[in-house]
């Protein structure tokens, strides 16, 4: 199990790329894998999440070439699947094993999905009942309804599903399922959650509607087979983000990433906080709008991140609560109960990590009040094997007196494998100029 050990770093004066979106990147290979023929995709996130499902779909007798590590060719079947031999394993992937199971819901055979001690763990009843509705039959081993599934598939009915819970997984595995069904499936959410899914289904040509809250697919559909390129991950950006946003004299530019609605509330929040933040979008046609986003740092202030926002910032909490700590006065977190039920309960993790550095946190049932202002003290830290946990307090240690330590950091890996790479770049002093940015935002008065 790997360490790192951070300290403070000098203001952040630079350009970056990030690797691809994750849930963009799983989504193109399910999607390309139900089409009718070879689907290039570029810019894919080689991380151990989107991976479990190049194996998974590989398993089920796809043939996915791996032309580069961001290039895939993806040889859709028609939706034709072959049995699996033996469990596939989906990792710490919950998007792999809740997208999957909404597929395997739909075949004539059965399989089993199995994880890591982490996705072992999570919910899965969220999908069980949907997915049971429409005639699969599915059964778990772990206590509690937990993971392994085993599901026996069947030719699905269409059914009208209100979800409990905001969530992208689960709509997109109603969605996976009904483009296998006779009719029209429906499903209403009680606050929008990312829609990745329903834009890849229109890119390949499969067309699900929208009325507001409620998103409908007509199944017995075969998606037509179309190259991709997959955008930057706003959700790995954002450490950078903020890193930059909560350093005065800091000016970053991160290039060609994707600025999808359903995704952009980080940027809300930090403009709410006084960050000078600024999207630039380069291409609306495609599936997946993309572009530049441009920070200059300066003092930031409290907010509060709660309701409706939540499904939006859903994965950038653990980031967004060091931006808390860094930011003069109190922020408060609240409606974010699914943090619980990530990777590991982050709520609590994010507590107990920003108390170690001497911040000031009460934590509540569904979310967190965060003291901001006090200098952070250097500290060791366990990252809970999660990668958005280990990364957000990476960031945090760039602001802290002394060194901090991160145990186990090898979980980085199911999302953003060169995370440490670009860390490192940003805590050397420039040796040379960095690149200059061409600001695009008028002049910040301090
Ligand atoms: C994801 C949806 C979110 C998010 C996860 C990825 C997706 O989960 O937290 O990291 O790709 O659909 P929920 O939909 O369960 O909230």
């Amino acid at each position: 199990m790997s360490q790192w050990k951070i300290h403070r770093a000098p203001v952040i004066l630079t350009e970056i790329m990030v690797p691809g979106d994750k849930s963009i990147s799983h989504r193109a290979v399910f999607i390309a894998s139900l089409s009718n023929g070879p689907c290039v995709i570029r810019g894919f996130l080689p991380s151990e999440d989107c991976l479990a499902t190049v194996a998974a779909m590989r398993a089920l007798g796809i043939r996915i070439e791996q032309l580069e590590p961001t290039t895939l060719v993806v040889h859709g079947n028609r939706k034709q699947l072959t049995p699996p031999t033996e469990s596939i394993d989906c990792g710490n992937s919950g998007t792999t094993m809740r997208l999957l199971a909404g597929i395997l819901a739909a075949q004539p055979f059965k399989s089993r999905l199995t994880g890591d001690g982490s996705l072992s763990k999570r919910p899965m009843k969220r999908i069980i009942e949907p997915l049971t509705e429409m005639g699969a039959k599915i059964t778990t081993e772990g206590p509690k309804g937990s993971p392994p599934l085993v599901i026996e598939g069947a030719k699905p009915h269409p059914i009208k599903y209100f979800m409990p819970v905001a969530s992208a997984q689960v709509k997109s595995a109603i969605l996976l399922a009904g483009l296998f069904a006779k009719g029209k499936t429906s499903i209403t959410e009680p606050v929008q959650s990312r829609d990745h899914t329903e834009r890849m289904l229109s890119y390949f040509l499969v067309r699900p509607q929208r009325d507001d809250l409620t998103v409908s697919i007509v199944g017995e559909q075969t998606p037509e087979s179309r190259d991709f390129t997959v955008p930057g991950d706003i959700s790995s950006a954002a450490f950078w983000m903020v890193a930059a946003a909560a350093q005065t004299g800091s000016h970053l530019l991160v290039k060609d990433v994707g600025l999808n609605e359903t995704r952009t509330g980080v940027l809300a929040v930090l403009l709410r906080m006084g960050a000078h933040v600024r999207e630039i979008i380069d291409e609306v046609d495609e599936a997946e709008p993309h572009g530049s986003v441009e920070i200059q740092g300066g003092r930031l202030k409290g907010t509060v991140i709660q309701g409706r926002e939540i499904p939006n910032v859903i994965d950038e909490i653990p980031i967004l609560a060091i931006a808390a700590a860094l930011a003069q006065g109190t922020t408060t977190i609240a409606d974010a109960k699914e943090l619980r039920v990530k990777e590991t309960d982050r709520l609590a993790a994010i507590a107990t990590n920003l108390r170690a550095m001497g911040v000031d946190v009460t934590e509540q049932e569904d979310g967190l009040e965060i003291v901001g202002g006090a200098p952070l003290r250097g500290a060791r830290l366990e990252s809970f094997g999660d990668h958005r946990i280990a990364m957000a307090f990476a960031i945090a240690g760039l602001f802290a007196e002394g060194e901090t330590i991160i145990d186990d950091v090898d979980c980085v890996a199911t999302s953003y494998p060169t995370f440490y790479e670009t860390l490192e770049r940003i805590m050397k002093p420039p040796r040379e100029p960095q690149i200059p940015v061409i600001s695009s935002l008028p002049p910040r008065d301090e």
